[in-house]
């Protein structure tokens, strides 16, 4: 079970704290009411933002809120299964649909459901896995899963169909002052022609259906590979407090 109290250490990140809090911790919290207003209560949605801006915090925030157990899966932990990452996602899924209620997070999610480019390739079987999966998971009414990544375009475009995920949410990175200029200055800044803090490829946190186009920025310079990014190993642990 996440430490209670994270959701308010989380220091600035106003506008994220704020979506999210609306679209995710309300109507979880709150079915009826969210029913009221013929809202569905989100199963699964995609965090995606630069490293450090934090994903994997709001994920736990949101258990935190929610009071409910918060699972991590790390990717990179799969591929020590013995019976391949297929069955590892199956074993690691199997005890949470006994749960009442849970908040499952993927942080790196694109190591595990990125773009299929050969059908024959083992990803692209662990994929089609994961997807599986996901739709089985959704039929729950308390569990959310939440997937966090740095590149969002590199998912495979079958998981930002409709049915899969409720909302991309942009997170970070945060905001700064706007640095003064000199008035009388005709030059653009460092920051660009609007004086925006935003590199181009972000946006102010908004939801929105998955497969709109406002949802899917260009995403920032994929890091270099660290070697363990493309072995697949899975975990399944709780955060400490
Ligand atoms: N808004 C915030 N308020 C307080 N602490 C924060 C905030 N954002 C991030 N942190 C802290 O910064 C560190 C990195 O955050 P976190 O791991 O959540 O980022 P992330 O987006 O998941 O990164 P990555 O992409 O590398 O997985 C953590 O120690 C976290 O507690
Ligand atoms: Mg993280």
């Amino acid at each position: 079970m996440p430490e209670a109290g994270l959701w308010d250490r989380i220091a600035g990140m106003g506008a994220e704290k704020s979506l999210i809090e609306r679209r995710l911790v309300l109507p979880l919290e709150n079915p009826e009411v969210a029913g009221h207003y013929q809202l569905v209560p989100p199963r699964a949605v995609v965090l995606f933002g630069p490293p450090g801006t934090g994903k994997t915090t709001f994920a736990r925030a949101v258990a935190s809120r929610l009071r409910w157990p918060f699972l991590e899966v790390l990717p990179f932990q799969l591929a020590d299964d013995a019976h391949g990452v297929a069955a590892a996602l199956r074993r690691l899924f199997a005890p949470v649909e006994h749960l009442d209620e849970v908040v499952l997070f993927f942080d790196e999610a694109e190591e595990i459901a990125s773009e299929r480019q050969d059908p024959t390739t083992l990803a692209h079987r662990v994929t089609k896995e994961l997807l599986k999966l996901i739709l089985q998971f959704r039929r729950g009414e308390r569990r959310l899963l939440i997937c966090a990544t740095n590149v969002v375009r590199s998912l495979d475009p079958a998981f930002l169909r409709p049915g899969r995920f409720d909302y991309l949410i942009p997170v970070g990175p945060p905001r700064t002052p706007r640095p003064e200029r000199p008035s009388g200055s005709g030059t653009q800044g460092p920051t660009g022609p609007t004086g925006s803090t935003f590199p181009r490829w972000s946006r102010p946190a908004t939801a929105s259906p998955p497969r709109t186009s406002s949802t899917r920025p260009a995403p920032p310079p994929r890091p270099p590979s660290s070697g363990t990014s493309r072995r697949i190993r899975q975990t399944l642990r709780t955060p400490a407090g």
